[in-house]
């Protein structure tokens, strides 16, 4: 557990160059108390304990502002900058070192059923107020622009930018 939480603060600080002190960290980060208590809450969850799980996500989003459903499968080191506005839905899958700004969506187009929110890879960032949307997939090292509207698979290494999102390679990159 140790472990996990200096492995977090480092990654906070190697994302936000504001970082301060550890109980700075600890304390006064939205976004990484929304995802500690998130853990909780999960595992409530996993665990058939739904009330519970749904209430402690709800008392995490009126202290944050940061709404994560109990459901989302969240990996190692995210990190939540600012925090305010962030919505997580159920079925989305998160995996380690990835970066979410305030206002991000990572929700439902509304017609799925079952999975039917996003599942992003490993290092990829999304910007302030993007909105990834359906169950679609984001390669690892992505990056969705600030204000992007996302509703088709994103490539690796890729950069999602606009509305709806267009796709943009590196220069030494073909997929
Ligand atoms: C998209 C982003 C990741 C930059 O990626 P990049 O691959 O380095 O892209 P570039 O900066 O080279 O820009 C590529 C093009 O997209 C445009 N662009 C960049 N960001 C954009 C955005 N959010 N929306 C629309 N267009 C954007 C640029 O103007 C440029 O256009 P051009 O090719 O016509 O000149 C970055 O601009 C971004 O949106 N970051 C989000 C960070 C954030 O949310 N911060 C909040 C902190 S509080």
């Amino acid at each position: 557990m140790f472990d996990r939480l200096k492995r977090e603060i480092a990654f906070i600080r190697a994302n936000d160059p504001a970082a301060g002190s550890i109980p700075e960290i600890l304390m006064l980060y939205p976004g990484y108390k929304a995802v500690r208590r998130h853990r909780i809450s999960h595992w409530l969850f996993k665990h058939k304990h739904t009330f519970l799980a749904r209430y402690l996500s709800e008392r995490t989003k009126r202290i944050t502002g940061v709404e994560i459903h109990p459901g989302a499968q969240i990996g190692d080191c995210l990190f939540i900058d600012h925090g305010m506005g962030v919505v997580i839905g159920e079925t989305t899958i998160i995996g380690n070192n990835c970066v979410i700004y305030q206002g991000a969506t990572l929700g439902g187009t509304g017609k799925e059923k079952g999975k039917r929110h996003p599942t992003l890879g490993d290092n990829i960032m999304v910007g302030a107020g993007a909105k990834i949307l359906g169950s679609v997939t984001i390669g690892n090292g992505a990056k969705i622009a600030a204000g992007a509207v996302v509703v088709r698979d994103v490539p690796p290494g890729s950069t999602a930018i606009g509305i709806p999102a267009t796709i943009r390679m590196p220069a030494n990159v073909h997929y």
